[in-house]
């Protein structure tokens, strides 16, 4: 039986404008995203029903993933058989290593994977454009794991463009063990009556261009971040402990509650991530359990294995 395996990648956003609500509950976006290089591997197989399994590596907690028909990638593989008419069905093996809701989109990077994979296994050759438009329908931050890379994104976040990245970067990725709902992040920042004017972030696209890490931690900026942190005040703590660590500077990772660690180089996001390690909590174990060095960007959705 072939069987195909497609690797997805992890997304954060260097800038994260949000917009009033739209009509359709969405906001509207002005953001860039970063493809880093923390991934979910998906593999699939034909099958007479769909199924969907979840492994994790090490101490990740998946327990809050559906097994279901609700899963994402199932979502993904339905819309790609409707898509050309047909009545084909798969399992879908997903082996992760992104944080489950944790801001960082491993859900997204399923569904983009499940349709890379699908689109192989069946040999459908769907367009990229066909395929983006799928992606869109399925969330907000799936076209951009098709693409990967740095991308400029509009819309409510689904309209991708690749943005010129002259940089080599690396961060340092601290999850936390309990998720936040990202639509419970958005109806704080309605709450809060917040709403920013969305402008293209012209600085950070001349930071990327640049390729200074000390530049681009100036314009790192994530317009969700009071709102994260006024559900979630423990947050604080851990931007205080990364600015401790000698980071360049600490970012919410799209709502979080993921922090962001930018470090100069490979060394430094060492050197940081085990800092971030030694820190103690109350009941003297480590507060950061699970601490990730991260480059990007990286590649988006991609067969790794055809078998
Ligand atoms: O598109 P996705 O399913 O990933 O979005 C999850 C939730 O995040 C939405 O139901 C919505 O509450 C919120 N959201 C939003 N505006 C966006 C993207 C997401 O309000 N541009």
């Amino acid at each position: 039986m072939t069987t195909v395996t497609v690797r997805a990648p992890a997304k954060i956003n260097l800038h994260l404008g949000v917009g009033p609500a739209r009509e359709d509950g969405y906001h509207a976006l002005a953001t860039v995203y970063q493809a880093i290089g923390v991934y979910d591997d998906v593999t699939v197989v034909e099958a007479d029903d769909w199924a969907v399994t979840v492994n994790v590596t090490g101490d990740l907690d998946a327990s809050d993933v559906p097994l279901d028909d609700s899963n994402i990638a199932i979502r993904a593989g339905r819309a790609l058989a409707a898509h050309h008419g047909l009545d084909r069905r798969a399992r879908v093996e997903i082996a992760k290593s992104i944080p489950v809701a944790g801001g960082l989109a491993g859900g997204s990077a399923d569904a983009a994977a499940t349709l890379v994979a699908l689109d192989r296994l069946w040999d459908l050759r769907t367009s990229d454009e066909d395929l983006l438009r799928i992606a869109g329908t399925l969330g907000s931050d799936v076209p951009f794991a098709l693409i990967g890379g740095t991308a400029y994104g509009t819309g409510r976040g689904e309209l991708v463009e690749p943005v010129a990245d002259a940089g080599e970067w690396w961060w340092v990725v601290v999850p936390n063990t309990v998720g936040l709902s990202t639509a419970a992040v958005y109806a704080q920042y309605d709450a809060l009556g917040l709403g920013e004017h969305l402008r293209a972030p012209e600085a950070l696209f001349d930071a990327l261009a640049g390729a200074d890490p000390v530049r681009l931690a100036e314009e790192l900026h994530n317009d969700l971040e009071p709102a994260a942190l006024d559900l979630r005040p423990d947050l604080c703590q851990t931007r205080a402990d990364i600015e401790a660590a000698g980071a360049h500077a600490a970012l919410l990772s799209g709502s979080g509650p993921t922090w962001l660690a930018l470090a100069r180089d490979a060394d430094h996001a060492r050197d940081v991530a085990g800092r971030l390690g030694e820190q103690m909590g109350e009941q003297l174990g480590t507060r950061y359990p699970v601490v990730l060095c991260a480059p990007g960007p990286v590649a988006g959705a991609h067969v790794v294995t055809y078998a």
